[in-house]
């Protein structure tokens, strides 16, 4: 009896469903400059964007951040909105991190113009900015040399890597739609000791960076100065990899 009904719902599930079968929509990539197994995306340096805005995810084990000291490791969960203007050196992050213990909502500004980094974090309800030497370098299209072809789902991409970021430390791997050129996926490596590895997706791409989140707000802009101590006490409230940036 059983069997009947899981028969007659499978029959049902076919034959409703016939027309979302897999395989009839698939990208005939032949329509394509460079065939299958040929790189199709960022052939020249002119062909990168001049910026990009996207959502992301990032998991990241013993991954490599960068601090005024040297990379440092931490494991979190990372999610938000990234914005990147390339010709202006402009950088905009509006994360949500997670390191296991700490939940912390922030905003972050890189300007590689005047070497100068704004960091936003909200601290038991309020927002705090805070200036500092840039020491986040803005990520770049810059060295990436195509792998080979590679399938994320069924999306055709083009792999590239991109070797020795973080003054030599990580090693990238991008995985970019053949279709559009857009980003998708990328993951790190790190190259020195303890092993750390991080995977990013990349979620509703534009190819272009959105100017008006470049603007600092007033917060950032006569930032108050908490005093020493206050100022410790509010880090001590906030994830490692935030603890370590400049103040
Ligand atoms: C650095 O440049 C940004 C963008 O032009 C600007 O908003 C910010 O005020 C500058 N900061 C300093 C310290 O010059
Ligand atoms: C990075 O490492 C590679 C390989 O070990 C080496 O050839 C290169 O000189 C290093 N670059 C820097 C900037 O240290
Ligand atoms: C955060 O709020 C708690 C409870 O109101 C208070 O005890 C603590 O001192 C505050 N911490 C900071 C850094 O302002």
């Amino acid at each position: 009896m059983k069997l009947i009904l899981s028969l007659l719902i499978m029959t049902i599930a076919f034959s409703c469903c016939k027309s979302f079968s897999l395989g009839n929509n698939r990208i005939d990539y032949s329509k394509f400059e460079n065939q299958v197994n040929q790189q199709q995306c960022f052939t020249s340096s002119g062909s990168y964007p001049t910026g990009y805005s996207t959502s992301y995810v990032t998991l990241s084990f013993n991954g490599n951040y960068p601090t005024s000291n040297g990379v440092q490791q931490s494991s979190f969960l990372e999610s938000g909105y990234l914005d990147i203007d390339f010709v202006g050196g402009q950088l905009f992050v509006d994360f949500l991190l997670d390191d296991g213990n700490t939940k912390t909502k922030g905003k972050f500004w890189g300007f590689s113009g005047n070497s100068t980094q704004y960091v936003s974090v909200n601290v038991n309800e309020t927002d705090y900015c805070f200036e500092q030497p840039l020491i986040t370098s803005v990520p770049n299209f810059n060295g990436l040399k195509y792998v080979s072809d590679f399938e994320l789902g069924t999306v055709q991409c083009d792999m590239f890597e991109q070797n020795n970021l973080d003054g030599n430390f990580t090693n990238q791997i991008l995985l970019v739609d053949k279709t559009d050129c857009s980003l998708i996926s990328g993951s790190t490596i790190n190259i020195n000791s303890p092993s750390g590895y991080t995977l990013s997706n990349f979620y509703y791409y534009t190819p272009s960076a959105d100017q008006t989140f470049f603007q600092l707000p007033s917060i950032c802009l006569n930032p108050p100065q908490p005093s020493r101590s206050k100022l410790n006490s509010l880090l001590a409230k906030l994830p490692k990899i935030i603890q370590n940036l400049p103040f």
